[in-house]
This record gives structure tokens, sequence and C-alpha cells, in this order.
């Protein structure tokens, strides 16, 4: 499994300073769901996949700072979720976009929590036990797969992951069987096109570049948002609706 190089800026001062290195921790083996897995790529269309975020840096992610520099609230105003809806938290790390996404759907909503890393899962179901919040079903992923029902979301969120996935086709594969026939795929990425965005540029991509990927893998691009300080958000449906 790939090391987490740490990719952020200001929170790599912060660890290397107090001394310690998820940047050489191991990431957690995924679970395998009986088939072989193919080995995993280092570039996939001219881009260099990033290294997994290890869960050693998750508190990075439920930083005090996060919503100031990222606008977290301004993006789940945009991505119009209603209550009743089944969405996916791909990669959902500690659950920071999960809760909140939790609440928004409401009782008879569900949240997929996905990771790939069991620490991630354990961190998010402590928050979701803290908040008492009981929609979200948590799913142990692959690399390959990420064990959801077939056409089960309305949304697959997406938030600073798309671009660790080591097995980029068999993710899309598999998140396009996984949505519902308008469902839609939502990218939210760090803008590569911005040198001003402080994050490692192999944890960035650009517009450009998620054009040549996602649209031979299946997916039309269906609208775009740029109004977040760092990221740039694009939302994708089945090129086929079935
Ligand atoms: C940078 S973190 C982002 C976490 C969360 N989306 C957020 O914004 O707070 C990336 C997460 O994606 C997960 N990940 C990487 N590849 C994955 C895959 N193939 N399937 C599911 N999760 C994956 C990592 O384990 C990590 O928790």
């Amino acid at each position: 499994m790939k090391n987490y190089r740490l990719s952020y800026a200001p929170i790599l001062l912060l660890v290397l300073s107090a001394g310690t290195s998820p940047a050489t921790a191991q990431v957690a083996p995924a679970a395998d769901a009986g088939n072989k897995i193919p080995p995993a790529l280092e570039y996939y269309k001219g881009r260099e996949i990033a290294q997994t975020m290890h869960f050693a840096g998750a508190p990075w992610l439920t930083r005090e700072s996060r919503d100031r520099e990222e606008d977290c609230n301004k993006l789940l105003r945009e991505l119009k979720l209603e209550q009743g809806q089944s969405v996916c938290d791909m990669g959902c790390g500690n659950g920071f976009y999960t809760l909140r996404i939790a609440k928004r759907v409401g009782p008879k909503g569900q949240v997929y929590a996905v990771d790939i890393q069991p620490e991630m899962l354990s961190l998010l179901n402590e928050r979701a036990k803290a908040d008492r919040i009981h929609n979200v079903k948590p799913i142990l992923g692959t690399v390959v797969d990420p064990l959801l029902p077939p056409e089960s979301c309305d949304v697959i969120l997406c938030v600073d992951v798309y671009h660790e996935f080591s097995h980029p086709e068999q993710m899309l594969a598999a998140m396009r069987k996984a949505l519902k026939p308008r469902g839609r795929l939502v990218l939210v990425e760090f803008r590569m096109e911005d040198p001003q965005v402080p994050i490692k540029i192999e944890h960035k991509m650009s517009k450009e570049q998620i054009l040549k990927e996602l649209p031979p893998n299946g997916f039309k691009l269906v609208q775009q948002f740029d109004g977040l300080p760092w990221q740039h958000v694009m939302w994708f449906e089945k090129d086929e609706p079935k």
C-alpha cells in the first residue's frame, strides 16, 4: 500500500515540528472483496495519482479553519440536497461532510459513508454517535469497489478524493453502477489552475484533466460551480442513463 505523503503545506509544518510522521505511516490494507485487485496505477492519462491520505492526518480534515478556508457550507448549499435522498460520501475520511449531509437528507434519507481505511470509519462512527446521527451507513470499500448497492444513490460526492483513486477506471465503473439513472457524481477538487491554492500539486486537479478522465468512462458534465475559495465543483451524470 502507499504511504501518505503529506500533501497540505500547513499541516506539514505542524506535523514535522511535532515530531510525528504520518508521512511515513502505512495505509491499512483495503478490504478484499474476494477478487484479485490489479496493481495500483502511478499515473492515469498523464496525471500522477496522489498517495492516500493516511488516517493519522484525519484531524486536519476537521480543523477549525476548514470552513473559513474552503467555505464548506457554501458547497453544501450548492449541492442542493433534499430530504429523503440517498447520498454517498465517497472517501468520507472521518466524516466531516458525512454528518452535515446526514442532517440535510434527514431521517428518511441515508448516507453511505465509504472509505478504504477502517480507522477513518471508526473516527466517523465516534463522531456520528456523539452527534446522535443514525442515518449513516459506513462501508469499508476496496480500492476497486465501494461495495455500494446497484442504483442506490441520488448523489455520490467525492471531496478531495478522486485524485487519490489508485484504480480510477474501476472506481468510476463501480460508481456509475451505484448511481440511480438520473443520479449525479460530484467531484470537488483543489484547483490546479490556481497556484495560490496551498495544496501539494498531485492533490490538485485541473478541469481539463478531469475532462480527460470522466467522459471516456461513461460520464457527461452537466453542471459546474466556481465560487469556492480553493476548489472547483463539477457534476456528472451517466452519459446514457439506463
Ligand atoms: C483527503 S481525504 C478526504 C476526506 C473527506 N472527503 C473530506 O473531505 O473530509 C481522502 C479520503 O479518501 C479515501 N480514499 C482513497 N481512495 C479511496 C477509494 N478508492 N475508495 C474510497 N475511499 C478512498 C482515503 O482513505 C481518505 O480517507
